[in-house]
């Protein structure tokens, strides 16, 4: 008898952590039928559709829909949208990754209507509750069945917040699954030649995150710093910042267009690791790029006041930043004065697998 498991992908850091799951239940288990639902939040053909072609994915079994908004508008229209599709395909489970805004919303429609949720990426905490991701890792960690955790400091987590044991399994980092799969493949492609670059020469930005680039002070300030730290840059920039820098046209006002931080448009996943996989150093407020540096050994700055994932300070090659401490630390990195990191346990390209097995004995347990 197979159980049927809603995939709940919505934005893309999701694509990356369902693709290895999708993969894992389709070609390992005779048991889980995986119906992947898209909810719509990204849908840009660079944001969405490339990751799914990169990633080996199908199309969606459905799409929601649901596009950008207020926070409210998301949840809520996510919410509405996915009740009706619940109650008429009643799955036997439905897994969320990450913190994104379908994660917690269809979290909230799955288990008011008893179905069990299972969440990857559990019990990461910044303990910051102005980031809208701390707000939905909190709810869904709450109410979720299963808790599918990273490293054991998100399990310390969960315990501290009173979750029993035996909904905690520790599996790894879903995201490196994505990672090992593809890597030697996008470190072959030269990208970084398109833009007269050469290995290891340049450095890599990412920056969407609202604290950063909604207040366009506060962007303007991190560009200029940027600019100036002797470099070359390359910057694909992220929709939500884009719109700001264009409203404000900071290019120009910062006097960017012949500076060495080059704006390009968002890539694919295979180009986009091509360029982090040669490059000298990464400026991120991504949460997956922390991970993904520690894994690769590239030394990363988190323009952030704090991570969910200390593991990647503690273990890896990770430092937060401010624009204050940004020079000197690039001065440190270009010095070969940086800290060479280790790879945290379970970061091994086999998490998706370990996931298929729990889900697996745990619907084993419970009626059809
Ligand atoms: C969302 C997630 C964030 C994640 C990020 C990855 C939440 C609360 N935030 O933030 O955790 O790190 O995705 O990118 O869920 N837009 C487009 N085209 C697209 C996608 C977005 O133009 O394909 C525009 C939206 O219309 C909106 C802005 O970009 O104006 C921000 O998009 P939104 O999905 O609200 O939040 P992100 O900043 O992308």
């Amino acid at each position: 008898m197979t159980r049927k498991i809603h995939l709940i992908a919505a934005a893309r850091p999701n694509f990356m952590k369902i693709a290895p799951i999708w993969r894992a239940m389709t070609e390992n288990s005779t048991v889980l039928e995986p119906v992947l639902i898209h909810t719509g939040q990204h849908y840009d053909k660079n944001m969405s559709d490339v990751f799914f072609e990169d990633l080996g994915l199908p199309k969606p079994d459905v799409h929601l829909g649901i596009g950008g908004g207020t926070h409210a508008h998301q949840v809520a229209g996510v919410m509405l949208k996915y009740e009706e599709l619940c109650l008429a395909d009643r799955p036997d489970l439905v897994l969320v990754v990450g913190d994104v805004n379908a994660t917690m919303a269809t979290s909230l429609v799955a288990t008011k209507l008893h179905i069990p949720v299972a969440h990857v990426e559990a019990g990461l905490r910044s303990r910051d509750r102005t980031m809208p991701e701390e707000i939905n890792r909190l709810v869904t960690d709450a109410i979720a069945d299963l808790l599918f955790t990273p490293s054991p400091d998100a399990d310390a987590n969960l315990r501290s917040e009173g979750v029993p044991d035996h909904k905690i399994k520790l599996v790894g980092n879903i995201m490196i699954d994505s990672l090992v799969r593809t890597i030697s493949r996008a470190r072959e492609l030269e990208v970084f030649t398109r833009y007269g670059l050469e290995d290891g020469g340049y450095g890599v930005v990412t920056l969407h995150r609202p604290s950063n680039v909604d207040d366009p002070a506060t962007l303007e300030a991190i560009l200029r710093v940027l600019a100036g730290v002797g470099m070359p840059l390359l910057f694909p920039v992220h929709p939500r910042t884009r719109a700001v820098m264009e409203k404000h046209d900071l290019v120009t006002r910062c006097g960017l267009a012949d500076s060495d931080l080059k704006f390009i448009e968002p890539l694919g996943y295979y180009e986009f690791m091509n360029l982090v996989a040669h490059c000298r150093l990464m400026l991120t407020d991504s949460g997956g790029l922390q991970e993904e540096t520690t894994y690769l050994k590239i030394p990363c700055l988190t323009l952030r006041p704090n991570t969910e994932r200390p593991i990647t300070i503690e273990q890896g090659t990770n430092e937060l930043a401010t624009v204050e401490s940004l020079p000197g630390q690039v001065e440190r990195i270009l010095a070969g004065q940086w800290k060479e990191g280790t790879v945290p346990d379970l970061w091994d390209g086999k998490t998706a697998p370990r996931i298929v097995r729990e889900l697996e004995e745990y619907l084993a347990g419970r009626p059809a």
